[in-house]
């Protein structure tokens, strides 16, 4: 599933989703006409050895100012996915890409809720957000997803984010 230009006010639950890349946001800021995405709730829902769980992705130097806000994730299970929680707002599937720039698209107000399971990626929370317009507003509470490989336990990425977390947390947080 993927939410895309001007998606608003979508509520999924109760989805068994996998194989496949998860539930999305995205990706976003390949175009200039592109609208807000506002509203969207994922709940009671289960992955199952998808590439990601819950993605953000948009483009970095992208072509559209947009705002992506009011995401609620909550009740989630993840069994083997590659990142459980990806936010990756330096897409590039190009090269030409890179080097222009930071996304110039900004998330905000983000719930994430009672989210567990195993990740394949030792980057099981990937929050990298954009330089020029940091994540803001973003919730996490009783996170528990560990790593299924040999090379040590689950661990956090936060980049350009401001945020806070209650609650369980495993692997640690990194907000703030
Ligand atoms: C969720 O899915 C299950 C299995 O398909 C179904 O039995 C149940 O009624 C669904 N619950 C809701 C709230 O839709
Ligand atoms: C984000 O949340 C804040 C505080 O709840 C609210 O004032 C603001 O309008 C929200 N932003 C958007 C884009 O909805």
């Amino acid at each position: 599933i993927a939410m895309l230009s001007g998606n608003t006010n979508f509520d999924i639950y109760n989805v068994t989703c996998g194989p496949g890349h998860g539930i999305s946001v995205g990706s976003l800021g390949k175009d200039r006409n592109e609208k807000n995405v506002n509203g969207l709730t994922v709940r009671d829902t289960i992955f199952a050895g998808t590439s990601d769980g819950i993605r953000i992705k948009t483009w970095e130097s992208s072509a559209s100012t947009i705002v992506i806000s009011n995401l609620v994730y909550e009740n989630l299970q993840m069994i083997d996915v590659g990142t459980p929680i990806n936010i990756d707002q330096k897409y590039c599937p190009y090269t030409s890409c890179q080097k222009l720039g930071d996304s110039h698209i900004q998330i905000q107000n983000v719930t994430l809720k009672n989210i567990w399971g195993t990740s394949r990626n030792k980057v099981a929370v990937k929050f990298q957000c954009s330089k020029s317009f940091p994540c803001k507003n973003v919730h996490s509470s009783d996170i528990n997803l560990k790593h299924n490989g040999v090379d040590g336990p689950a661990i956090t990425l936060c980049e350009n984010i401001k945020g806070s977390a209650t609650g369980k947390m495993i692997p640690p947080h990194c907000l703030n």
